[in-house]
């Protein structure tokens, strides 16, 4: 390593002119804690990309080589997203001798495992910080400040734009589409907004955590995972008229027979909870652990500032271990094959909880007492109901809304299979989970 740190970035889009302004904003404060400025050298950019970072252009190449493989470049940052292409080129950079930081929450959703081992084999660090909560020191707490404990559970809002839609469409009465453009303008939603809102990024994210606090192989496809597209305006409204709110969860509970609960959806919390004060964009992680008990991080999980402040820290933590000629310091200890697991995955149907309903249905009568008598068939006991009757004449739709005592998953969803072929029903039921928050 020369006097300075000299940093490749491969991409650079939104993320990674955050990169190059904090490196740039802050250089007096990372060299005094380096010990060494940090440079950033070269910059790839795909020929197609729309990028124009401010950078003279003598910095910028079209050939990834002249990053990951080029003699001063110590250090390779990948900030393209995408699965393929990225994970070549971080192998490729690792091979070549490069510490490598990413943000890239899909790459290592499915092969975090397999990189890490090659990390592990090229005696490099990989680190990932940014690639769950943005700017949340989330990463660092599981591998370093838990490394003494036991993760029991991980309850977390791990999709900023999500989060927003539903924050905003809550507090301002705002509709889906509006609020989604409301988060893509301040430049946190994904390039493919599919992934934010149909639960995929979160997935992505709690698939990394998972892999980090239970030290299990999994794939993002082994998460039950539903999006927020299903809720509408109505039920964030009724939702309110029994003091709960819709958030978009995360969750990894370890069960005692060794299986783990996985799960991403939206869910009714109660308006007195802490989940429920996580607003617009923010972030939240709450751990359950054996010896500490809870744990909570929240902050900006989302955006160009706090995600390039979580880059540039593992730039930083990279940094010094190659000075100290430490690099491995903090191993990568889920990740080691002598220490993971398969991941055994809880029965879907097996899930005890309260749950929000929604029938639309016409307004006549028996119709209810059909609905009440499948409940009751299928041991889902009613808490709570109202039906709003609006003075429609002889058949109008009403939506009946009910909240049940805790019952089985597999309960709930046999009755409402059956309950949506009634004939008096006019549309599938609507039903979200209800949890602590
Ligand atoms: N699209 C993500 C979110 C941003 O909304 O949280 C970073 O992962």
């Amino acid at each position: 390593m020369s006097t300075e740190l000299r940093v490749g970035l491969l991409g650079c889009g939104v993320v990674g002119q955050g990169v190059l302004r904090l490196s740039q904003d802050n250089a007096r404060a990372i060299e005094a804690r380096l010990g060494r400025p940090v440079r950033i050298q070269r910059v790839y950019l795909r020929p197609t990309s729309k990028a124009r970072p401010h950078l003279p252009a003598a910095l910028i190449s079209d050939d990834p080589r002249h990053v990951y493989a080029a003699d001063d470049i110590d250090i390779v940052v990948e900030l393209m997203g995408g699965i393929e292409t990225a994970g070549q080129l971080i192998e490729a950079a690792l091979r070549a001798g490069k510490p490598v930081v990413t943000a890239n929450k899909a790459l290592l959703a499915e092969r975090a495992h397999e990189l890490i081992a090659l990390a592990n084999q090229c005696g490099l660090d990989l680190y990932f910080e940014a690639a769950v909560g943005g700017g949340i020191p989330v990463i660092r707490t599981l591998r370093e400040s838990l490394a003494s404990d036991g993760v029991t559970a991980i309850r977390a809002i791990l999709n900023g734009t999500s989060n927003y839609i539903l924050s905003q469409m809550s507090r301002r009465g705002l509709g889906f589409a509006e609020a989604l453009k409301g988060a893509q303008e301040a430049g946190f939603a994904e390039a493919d907004p599919t992934l934010d809102v149909g639960g995929g990024d979160a997935a992505h994210k709690l698939a990394i955590l998972t892999t980090l606090a239970f030290g299990v192989r999994l794939k993002t496809a082994q998460i039950i995972t539903e999006g927020i597209t299903n809720v509408d305006a109505i039920d964030i409204q009724f939702a309110k008229r029994f003091g709960y709110v819709f958030k978009p969860l995360a969750i990894a509970e370890a069960f005692e027979d060794g299986s783990l609960g996985l799960r991403v959806h939206p869910a009714l919390v109660p308006e007195s909870s802490i989940m429920a004060h996580v607003t617009d964009a923010l972030n939240t992680v709450h751990i359950a652990a054996e010896a500490l008990g809870p744990c909570i991080l929240t902050g900006r999980g989302a955006g160009a500032g706090p995600t390039a402040v979580s880059v540039v820290s593992d730039v930083i933590d990279i940094g010094r271990n190659l000075l100290a000629k430490t690099a491995g310091r903090v191993p990568q200890r889920a990740f080691r094959e002598e220490v993971m697991s398969d991941v055994r995955i809880r029965d879907r149907g097996a899930r005890q909880g309260e749950f929000y309903m929604r029938f639309t249905v016409e307004d006549r009568p028996g119709v209810l007492a059909e609905i009440a008598g499948i409940l009751g068939q299928e041991s889902v006991s009613i808490a709570h109901l109202v039906q709003d009757a609006p003075d429609q004449g002889a058949n109008a739709a009403v939506e009946v809304v009910l909240l049940t005592h805790a019952a089985r998953e597999a309960a709930v969803e046999q009755a409402l299979s059956r309950i949506d072929q009634l004939p008096h029903v006019r549309a599938p039921a609507r039903r979200f989970r209800i949890e602590e928050g």
